[in-house]
């Protein structure tokens, strides 16, 4: 069976490369809404989008996060663009909600034939010494921590599937 729903989901990747031409307005406000539009615990709602096109910015998270991981590069994959998404860390379901809300900007971008990543790595600059900082830069609310972030742009390279891991599926009778 196949209808556009199944087919964004089987069809999205995670994208590494980008082309170097912006998200428009248009399709960033068509990602957010879906983020927005996401369901939460008791509809709650516990989540904060850092939308992030400064270069500048960007550079200095990734910065201070390859460095408290030890590692080099760039964890943002010179995207055009990447949101943050912050929540109320003290709740029960907050994570768990922005990562519904996150899966919905993926398949949103992809079904703009806009490719994403959504990342987990940035944690590294919020839970550092700087951590603060960058809670102010981004403008997180007052006690919201990093949640997830996810990167968008143009795809600049296609990838295959990943394979489905097997014995993850129990039919209980
Ligand atoms: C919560 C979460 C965190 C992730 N963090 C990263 C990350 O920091 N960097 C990265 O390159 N990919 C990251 N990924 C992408 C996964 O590696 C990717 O989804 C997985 O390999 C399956 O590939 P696919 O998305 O193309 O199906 C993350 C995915 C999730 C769901």
């Amino acid at each position: 069976m196949s209808n556009p729903v199944l087919r964004a989901i089987s069809d999205r990747r995670s994208i590494r490369s980008y082309k170097a031409e912006q998200v428009t307005e248009d399709h960033l406000d068509t990602v957010i809404r879906a983020a927005q539009e996401s369901p939460s615990a008791r509809n709650a709602q516990p989540w904060h989008f850092s939308i992030v096109r400064n270069q500048d910015i960007i550079r200095e998270i990734n910065a201070e996060a390859v460095k408290n991981l030890g590692r080099e590069g760039d964890i943002f994959y010179a995207a055009p663009v990447v949101i943050f998404i912050s929540t109320d860390a003290s709740g029960r379901w907050g994570r768990l909600d922005s990562g519904i809300a996150v899966e919905n900007m993926a398949l949103a971008a992809h079904s703009l034939g806009l490719g994403s990543v959504i990342l987990g790595l940035p944690e590294a600059a919020f839970t550092g010494p700087l951590g603060e900082h960058f809670n102010k830069l981004l403008k997180f609310p007052e006690k919201y921590t990093f949640a997830v972030a996810i990167a968008i742009g143009v795809p600049a390279a296609s990838k295959d599937a990943h394979p489905v891991e097997p014995g993850r599926i129990d039919y209980i009778s």
